[in-house]
């Protein structure tokens, strides 16, 4: 992997050997945010064949390795939860040793966000006793109680889930913003969101996000399909800028990483 930008006094020697934790660590160790990560291909297509492996190259699984070593939180929508099959947070020992060289605790929790808490709460990721950290669901006040209680059956009866309730907003949705400020109470200052789209559309709509780092894979997924943005469309001036400030390369896929203005 080479890198392109910053384009300061980078050693040509080192241009072709990227520390992925110092360029993606700078400016975000402290005092940390919120980062959102995504894989597209050149034609804009969040998906391939409806799930995002079939857009991943090894350039894109060390980014994304590197990004959840920086991260004492991954934040995910249902969907991509339950599409993507998310686990646990169990990282490798050399992977706990960079985390703690780093300054991390020995692994991200993972956050799920749910308006319906319709999650199969069978699967591993809220079966989670002997996790390293906690998988949090994280709701609105108006869930339906129901499952509300069902949640907290189950993380009555194991440490490793946790329920936490929000405000909604006006619309009655689960609000962005609000927890990304109920995360931060636990003390969670690295916030890396892993999508999907209708997630980041909410978290750029409140204003809540500061970093997209986006990996563009050498190929084109086709018509149909979602983008990186999903959900309902945006008031017609909302049209946020971004600014470009790392740029990596590797086997014709590039590895951008834009700030928010
Ligand atoms: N290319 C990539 O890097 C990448 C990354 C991630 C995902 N993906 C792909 O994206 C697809 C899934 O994305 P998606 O957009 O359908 O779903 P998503 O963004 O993963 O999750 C949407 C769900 O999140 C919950 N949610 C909580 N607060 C919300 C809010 N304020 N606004 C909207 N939803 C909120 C809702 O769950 P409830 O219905 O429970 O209320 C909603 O159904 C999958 O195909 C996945 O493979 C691609």
């Amino acid at each position: 992997m080479r890198i392109l930008l910053p384009d300061g006094d980078v050693p040509d020697s080192a241009r072709s050997e990227v520390d992925l934790h110092a360029h993606y660590g700078a400016d975000w160790l402290e005092p940390g945010g919120v980062r959102v990560n995504f894989v597209s291909s050149i034609d804009g297509g969040a998906t391939a064949n409806g799930k995002s492996k079939g857009l991943q190259t090894p350039g894109d699984n060390a980014v994304f390795g590197a990004l959840r070593d920086l991260a004492d939180v991954v934040v995910v929508g249902a969907s991509t939860a339950t599409i993507e099959n998310y686990l646990p947070s169990r990282p490798s020992a050399r992977r706990q040793a960079i985390r703690e060289r780093l300054g991390f605790a020995p692994a991200p929790a993972i956050a799920v966000l749910s308006g319906s808490l319709t999650l199969n709460l069978d699967s591993a990721l809220y079966q989670n006793p002997d996790g390293l950290a906690p998988t949090i669901v994280i709701t609105s006040s108006t869930a339906p109680i129901a499952r509300r209680t069902d949640i907290i059956d189950l993380a009555a009866a194991s440490a490793g889930l946790q329920l936490l309730e929000t405000p909604a907003t006006e619309a009655g949705e689960l609000d962005f913003a609000a927890a990304i400020a109920a995360l931060r109470e636990l003390g969670y200052q690295r916030i890396l969101c892993e999508g999907g789209p209708r997630i980041f559309s909410a978290g750029v709509l409140a204003r809540s996000v500061d970093e997209l780092c986006l990996s563009v894979a050498p190929m084109l997924a086709g018509p149909g399909g979602p983008r990186i943005v999903g959900g309902q469309s945006w008031p017609e001036s909302f049209l946020p800028q971004l600014r470009l400030t790392g740029l990596l390369v590797e086997d014709d896929a590039l590895f951008c990483r834009y700030r928010l203005q």
